[in-house]
């Protein structure tokens, strides 16, 4: 039997590899697009606005399993809330989310305003485990390509501010989108183990590797951001150095992609 599947986030970073693995795997591949692009390649787009709820019925309607790679900065709480309402008929749904989602402290203006995202994804989780549909949620490190734009953001100014004290751990997106496609094939399975990456970096070293891959210098000013989330940051929250099962490194992303 064909499951057919919605790919939410199916042109992002993320769901782009999961729409083609899962595609690959004999599944019907529905991906939510607020800009569907004319190709289709085995995969249908259909237009739909998480925000507005524009066009989520029609790109439910008909879905067993919706795999939910959609996100941005703000707002996936209520995007997330829009897309179950309108998944009648779907059985499970996987959801990305990020490591540390319940580590990171939502306490003053600070921690919301800077770490805001960790909050956000948690209420995410919690939209999905709440609504009635079976679910799975993946926590995940940070992909290669958001430090990459990150890095090439910082290195246009002339000196970078460097959060002090604080590491990361990414991983590569194609890694986690294969993770999503296994657990979309599979039983809704609740909060599965993290997904990290093979190694832990402090900033200085992921911008300073980009730097002397990209050819150029820049001097380096560490900062130090007051709070209880940018405290637990420090202490290793948004890490998972027990899952570090991620396999390509930093180092070989950038290689390829500078
Ligand atoms: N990037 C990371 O390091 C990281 C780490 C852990 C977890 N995550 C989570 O992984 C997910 C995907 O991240 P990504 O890096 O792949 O993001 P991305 O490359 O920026 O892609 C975002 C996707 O979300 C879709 N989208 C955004 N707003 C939408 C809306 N209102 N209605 C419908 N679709 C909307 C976009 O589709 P269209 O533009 O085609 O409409 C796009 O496909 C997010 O939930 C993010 O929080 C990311």
């Amino acid at each position: 039997m064909t499951t057919s599947i919605l790919v939410t986030g199916g042109t992002g970073t993320l769901g782009r590899p999961v729409a083609q693995r899962l595609r690959d795997d004999g599944a019907s591949v529905t991906v939510l697009s607020r800009h569907p692009p004319e190709t289709a390649e085995g995969i249908r787009y259909m237009a739909g606005d998480l925000s507005t709820g524009e066009g989520i019925e029609a790109a439910a309607s008909g879905a067993e399993v919706i795999v939910h790679c959609a996100g941005s900065s703000r707002g996936d709480e209520q995007k997330t809330h829009t897309l179950v309402s309108a998944a009648t008929g779907a059985r499970h749904i996987v959801l990305i989310s990020v490591v540390g989602a319940d580590r990171i402290p939502q306490a003053s203006v600070i921690d919301r305003a800077l770490f805001g995202y960790f909050g956000m994804k948690l209420a995410t989780e919690r939209v999905a485990a709440q609504s009635g549909i079976g679910w799975t949620a993946l926590r995940a490190t940070q992909f290669h390509d958001l430090i990459l734009m990150v890095a090439r953001a910082l290195a246009k100014l002339p000196v970078i501010p460097a959060l002090a004290g604080s590491r990361f751990q990414p991983v590569d997106a194609t890694e986690v989108a294969k993770r999503m496609a296994e657990l979309a094939l599979g039983e809704p399975s609740g909060l599965v183990p993290d997904l990290a990456g093979p190694k832990i970096y402090t900033v200085a070293e992921l911008v300073n590797s980009y730097l002397s891959a990209a050819g150029k210098r820049r001097p380096l000013v560490p900062v130090h951001i007051p709070g209880q989330a940018a405290r637990a940051l420090r202490a290793g929250a948004n890490l998972a150095p027990d899952r570090a099962v991620g396999k390509r490194t930093w180092e070989e992303f950038l290689a390829d992609r500078i």
